[in-house]
């Protein structure tokens, strides 16, 4: 049994990296179809880390190759929960490649298609405006310098579209848009 302290950090996170993909997907003009994709892919996206060593999850500094492999088994984790929940296969995807990078060195070095780019650049943006055990969230302008620096994960015109997107600054408000 797990502690609501003990999981509401990972499922506050879920929640926004939904909401953020579905608000920024509503932006682009993807539909409703792909935004709801969208938001329940990313409030269940990192499901899977329940099974991970909370400690593993919160540890400080560099994780060792062992580590770092034991960090991404979320991922499979996730995909096995949901699709053992009947989720939509498309939802199962956008799950299955929130890792992944569009110069593909990702988790499994897939090109990712558009609606699993959003996910990634919403991933990416609240795990650094979030705060952590080990450092302070990072505001919107550093976030975004952070993820320039780390161009190499996300496709330039969507990108240029998520800094837009965010510019005035972004509230996560499900009532604004379709609800
Ligand atoms: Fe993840």
């Amino acid at each position: 049994m797990f502690k609501a302290y003990e999981i509401s950090d990972t499922m506050l996170h879920n929640f926004r990296v939904g909401m953020l993909s579905y608000q920024f997907a509503f932006h682009l003009g993807l539909g409703i179809e792909t935004a709801t994709e969208l938001l329940v892919a990313g409030m269940f996206h990192d499901i899977g880390k329940f099974k991970i060593d909370r400690e593993l999850l919160n540890k400080p500094g560099k994780l060792s190759e062992k580590e770092y492999e034991v960090v991404k088994k979320h991922l499979e984790y996730s995909v096995s929960i949901t699709r053992a929940l009947n989720f939509d296969e498309k939802i199962i995807h956008l799950i299955e490649n929130h890792h992944e990078n569009f110069d593909q060195t990702g988790y499994y070095n897939r090109k990712p298609d558009v609606p699993s780019m959003i996910i990634r650049m919403a991933d990416f943006y609240d795990s650094l405006t979030s705060n952590r055990v080990y450092r302070d969230a990072f505001d919107r302008t550093e976030a975004l310098d952070i993820m320039k620096e780390n161009s190499n994960c996300f496709e330039p015109v969507l990108f240029t579209q998520f800094c837009m997107f965010l510019e005035p600054g972004i509230q996560l408000n499900p009532m604004a848009i379709g609800f």
